[in-house]
């Protein structure tokens, strides 16, 4: 790997009033490709524009051969791809569903909304996943379900997840809104758990605008994957017949038609993102007290780098805060945002704790998320971690190199940027 030049510790930091190491902007997402204007004009030409379409039955089809299961169902987005999951498999009113706490609200809105309860598990410090080490003391004779979450296109070690999920009898739901293509030990994401989700909002690696899907190997769940998303129908039963619970939660033909054919695109930008990733996290090496971290992990055959995790050590940057990093970063023209808050101290969760169907079931159980402690979570969370969306890897080597450009230039100046940033 050639190593970066770096010079621009000279010249005051941009929070500062100084130039900015990047002045140019980093390859936008997500990538208008010219075939999907063909593609929508395809469907507009069709009249099929939603339920019925032939085209969404042709993306669930390729999706689920892509992924290596035999059925995936199409929804509106990654958070209700959740709740179908999660009726799918059977999840109930009362049930507790473990997950991580360092993820987006998605992951969690759907167990709460279904009146079930998410119970947290403390993420690892290598990798920001949950924390495998801790999940079984987590397990009750209530849980039901476990959402491993693959945070930033890397995946939880699923061969452990599995056993422990046998082991205990309970129900596994991959989140990998983040993680499209990626895989442990050569199988894909959303082809290990009972059920597989997957978000294909705006930001995410596969975009649609909005969009979602459920990946499973399972008939059963396959079914109550149709119905939860097709207002409780059932594959044989007529068009007014609910015989199941269900809502209209159905992707669009217009959907459909950009996602089929960034299928066939995703693996060959997931190497380049990791290319970069790599290229990255090497020209980190030299800078004392801020890191990229789970770039290559044991067990990860193909990662989706949907965004770079950082750790940062202020000891190393004369007592710089996170956040005063992250704030001079940015004046710098380098992306970086601070990432989760523990989302068991989300205004949503305490909402949800009064409710009154809700507030008594958590007495009773001693359950206080107000009490709720993930010191690792808290840490990252609130001092060590940080993140870059996987736009900046879509690009070369050079737009990296100014990632480390910023990073020294913010070392060199970090007393007088302790000092003065608010
Ligand atoms: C980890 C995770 N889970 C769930 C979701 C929810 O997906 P959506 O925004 O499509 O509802 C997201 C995406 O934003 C996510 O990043």
């Amino acid at each position: 790997m050639p190593t970066p030049v770096l010079h621009a510790t000279q010249g005051s930091p941009a929070i500062l009033g100084g130039e900015p190491v990047r002045k140019t902007p980093y390859p936008e997402w997500p990538d208008p490709k010219p075939w999907m204007l063909d593609a929508l004009k395809e469907v507009w030409a069709s009249r099929e524009w939603g339920v019925g379409a032939p085209i969404i039955d042709t993306f669930e089809e390729k999706w689920a051969e892509y992924v290596g299961v035999r059925y995936s169902g199409s929804c509106v987005n990654g958070t209700e791809a959740i709740t179908v999951a999660l009726r799918a498999v059977g999840v109930k009113q009362g049930d507790e569903v473990l997950t991580s706490p360092y993820t987006f609200i998605g992951t969690i809105t759907p167990i709460m909304s279904m009146g079930a309860v998410p119970k947290f598990v403390d993420i690892s410090e290598s990798d920001y996943l949950m924390d495998l080490d801790k999940l079984e003391a987590a397990i009750t004779e209530r849980t039901r379900a476990i959402i491993p979450v693959h945070i930033a296109g890397c995946m939880v070690d699923m061969e452990r997840v599995c056993a422990i999920a046998e082991k205990h009898n309970l129900k596994v739901i991959e989140d990998c809104a983040q993680a499209p293509g990626a895989e442990w030990k050569g199988r894909k994401a959303g082809a290990w758990g009972h059920a597989g989700t997957f978000s294909f909002q705006t930001s995410k690696n596969m975009s649609s605008g909005e969009g979602g899907s459920v990946t499973t190997d399972d008939p059963e769940i396959a079914d109550g994957v149709f119905a939860a998303k097709n207002c409780g129908r059932t594959r044989e039963g007529v068009w007014y017949g609910h015989s199941r619970f269900g809502s209209n939660l159905r992707l669009s033909a217009w959907q459909a038609a950009l996602l089929l054919g960034q299928i066939d695109t995703l693996d060959e930008e997931n190497s380049l993102r990791h290319k970069n990733a790599l290229y990255l996290e090497s020209i980190l090496r030299g800078i004392e007290g801020v890191e990229a971290i789970a770039v290559d992990v044991e067990g990860v055959t193909r990662h989706a780098h949907h965004l770079v995790l950082f750790r940062y050590d202020s000891s190393k940057f004369e007592g710089l805060t996170r956040d005063q990093f992250t704030k001079a970063a940015q004046a710098e023209g380098i992306p970086v945002g601070n990432g989760y808050v523990p989302i068991y101290t989300q205004g949503c969760v305490r909402e949800y704790a009064s409710w009154p169907f809700i507030a008594p079931l958590l007495k009773a159980r001693g359950i206080d998320y107000s009490k709720v402690s993930c010191p690792v979570t808290e840490r990252v969370s609130r001092h060590e971690g940080f993140w870059t969306h996987m736009n900046v890897l879509m690009g070369g080597a050079s737009e990296l190199d100014s990632f480390a450009e910023a990073f020294r230039k913010i070392q060199h100046h970090a007393g007088a940027l302790k000092r003065r940033i608010e």
